[in-house]
């Protein structure tokens, strides 16, 4: 592996940032060398209704895995976000929302963004929705998007979000999983000018939903949608003359504040549950700290709330800081691909997060759509979601940051709440394509295959050796599923399912996942998921999918199929199974190749091969290794003649 380039962090950089290099050693030190005395003093930075005394109470082994934060104290989220602004900035910008269409902008405060929330959390308490309900949230990005996730934090409901782009099925699996009794969404989203029908998807998800009583539907474009009665209403009218204000839930630390529903390497999706207090404390200290947040800057982070990066760094890390966080409703190519940075000049955003898909996508089209903007209002960009290959991360900060700002790569998952390993901005100096090292509190640990912990430089599995409070408590409604996908592996010890290296400068590079989850243009899907869509459909006899290297997307999804005895192999085929996987899941899993298998790879036990299969995708027959314990080797042969170009 080539050593790469080093950019220091500048003097002037170091002298304005909350912390410089020698602060972040001293902070790291005491985070791990006294967990119980760094967190009782970073505890107190939200604000409690009844301080803690206790801070930590953990467990890692299995069974009995436990995590319990600052688990005498008591709190509301919602509170966090808003009422303790309101006396120093109710005026300020809360959030700054950018419609799809560049005419289409507004500006909330926070105090209206606090009355817009009492009055939606009185209009769900009418509803009967109380403490520890479900709720699902099925959202154009939208301001109420956000109101949503705060008026079912402010009663004490518990929110899931589903993505906006999942199908109707997806939607009714989550809604299914964890009972929700009340859905608000709107009629219709609006990406890149196109609309997205999220009344008519909830209709048909609701169709195997009997626990859900109540719709509440945001009128976003006016399309035209059915309504049912006594089931939906017009979130207008919900919220129509409710008081303004609304007593807050007292919620316990440890009490849940939301699902949220991610894949992994086998079944259907896991309810991620996250709890209250932690969760406050590790997002609105990573916001500060990770971003170096000043008061009044303009924050955008581009994710959308479907996704934790939404939860955490759109909504409750940036409202809790009292920051101003920009929404955006539409995508990077809409009207042009100029889009991200004529927003940047238009609401002069200092700090810029997105993923490395978006970035590797506009620089397809070259500098110019960059150049002709200003863009000098920013000084920070920020990276999730995947691995940044190093080209594209000299693009970003030669191109878009003009060699001035520095760039954050963020590495973290749904489950850990908050960042994990980051570089800061004063502290740390930068190696592309490198998560650098690790935040406060966080132990990262490199085991080999059999769980033996490895020194210095090396390359291996990345665990956590040491709770941190924005850590997930369980899988809702499954802690046995819980302890056995993360802490089952290697005992005593969180798995990450990441394969990391670590440079002889202690720097960590993620490689990527190391289970059979692959991720696609920043999006975690289950090939497992995607196999079983496949197999509902009647000509498919079996399927097999993995990831394969994608210029654009990072990774793409290459799905061998077997047919059905009798079925033909014809290119109206290929094109049905890809809409097939589009309606079951959502166009984020459409395979992007599809290749006919009249045999898969397997042992004679009958397992599949699936390290054969990722190779082939590859286009790397070289290295296929042993294949005399399959059952009919002649089967790779046929794969590999038959590979179609990618
Ligand atoms: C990957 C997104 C390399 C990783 C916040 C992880 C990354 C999975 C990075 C979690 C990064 C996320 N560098 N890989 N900076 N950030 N990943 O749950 O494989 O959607 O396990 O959370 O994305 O994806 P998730």
């Amino acid at each position: 592996m080539s050593e790469t380039h080093l950019y220091p962090v500048s003097e002037e950089t170091a002298k304005a940032a909350w912390v410089d290099n020698a602060k972040y050693l001293e902070m790291y030190e005491k985070s791990v060398s006294d967990p119980e005395g760094f967190w009782a003093e970073h505890g107190k930075r939200i604000d409690w209704m009844k301080p803690f005394t206790q801070v930590k109470d953990v467990t890692f082994t299995v069974p009995g895995v436990s995590i319990k934060w600052f688990h005498d104290g008591t709190l509301n989220a919602s509170v966090n976000c808003l009422d303790r602004h309101l006396e120093t900035r109710g005026d300020q910008t809360a959030i700054i929302w950018e419609g799809d269409d560049p005419a289409d902008d507004a500006h909330i405060t926070y105090r209206d963004l606090y009355i817009r929330t009492c009055k939606l959390a009185n209009a769900l308490r009418a509803k009967g929705v109380k403490k520890g309900d479900r709720v699902c949230i099925y959202m154009p990005m939208i301001p109420e998007a956000a109101v949503a996730m705060l008026a079912c934090a402010r009663i004490g409901a518990i929110h899931s979000v589903v993505f906006g782009g999942f199908s109707p099925d997806s939607l009714a699996g989550r809604i299914q999983d964890s009972e929700c009794c009340a859905v608000i969404t709107a009629d219709e989203g609006l990406r890149g000018g196109r609309k997205v029908p999220l009344k008519a998807n909830t209709d048909k998800a609701l169709e195997t939903c009997p626990s859900v009583s109540t719709v509440l539907v945001v009128r976003r474009t006016g399309g035209d949608v059915a309504m049912k009665d006594g089931r939906d209403v017009w979130y207008h009218e919900a919220v129509e003359g409710q008081p303004e204000t609304c007593e807050p839930e007292e919620m316990n630390a440890e009490d849940p504040l939301f699902i949220l529903y991610t894949s992994g390497s086998t079944g259907k999706p896991k309810g991620v549950l996250h709890s209250t207090g932690g969760y406050m404390v590790y997002t609105s200290m990573t916001h500060q700290y990770v971003f170096d947040y000043k008061d009044g800057e303009v924050y955008w982070c581009t994710a959308d709330v479907g996704w934790v990066t939404g939860h955490s760094y759109i909504v409750y890390g940036p409202l809790a800081n009292g920051a101003v966080t920009l929404m955006f409703e539409g995508v990077p190519n809409y009207p042009t691909t100029s889009r991200f940075w004529e927003v940047c000049d238009k609401h002069k955003v200092s700090i810029f997060y997105t993923a490395p898909t978006a970035i590797r996508a506009l620089m397809r089209d070259g500098e110019e759509p960059v150049k002709k903007t200003s863009r000098a209002s920013l000084r920070l960009l920020g990276s999730v979601g995947e691995p940044i290959n190093p080209e594209a991360w000299e693009w970003y900060h030669r191109v878009v940051g003009e060699h001035r700002c520095p760039i954050v790569d963020t590495w973290w998952q749904t489950e850990t709440g908050g960042i994990l390993i980051t570089p800061l901005p004063g502290a740390t100096d930068l190696k592309p394509g490198s998560a650098t090292r690790p935040f406060f509190g966080v132990k990262p640990l490199i085991v080999d295959s059999e769980g033996g912990p490895l020194e210095g430089a090396c390359e291996g599995n990345l665990c956590i050796a040491e709770s941190w409070p924005g850590q997930m408590r369980t899988v809702y409604g499954d802690h046995a599923r819980f302890e056995q996908t993360y802490f089952s592996t290697y005992k005593g010890l969180y798995f990450t399912g990441d394969g990391c290296r670590r440079d002889a400068d202690g720097y960590y590079w993620i490689t990527g996942r190391v289970d059979d989850v692959i991720n696609v243009s920043g999006h975690r899907m289950g090939t497992a998921e995607v196999e079983s869509a496949l197999v509902a459909h009647s000509k498919v006899a079996e399927a097999a999918v993995v990831g394969y290297p994608h210029d654009i997307k990072g990774q793409g999804i290459y799905a061998y199929v077997t047919l059905v005895a009798g079925e033909e192999p014809t290119e109206e085929l290929r094109k049905e199974l890809v809409q097939w996987v589009r309606k079951e899941i959502g166009p984020i899993a459409s395979p992007d190749v599809i290749q006919w298998a009249p045999g898969l790879p397997k042992t004679r036990s009958g397992k599949i091969m699936r390290r054969i299969l990722r190779k082939i995708a590859e286009n790397d027959f070289g290295a296929l290794g042993d294949t005399s314990t399959l059952a009919d080797p002649g089967v790779v042969d046929d794969l590999i003649d038959n590979r179609p170009a990618t």
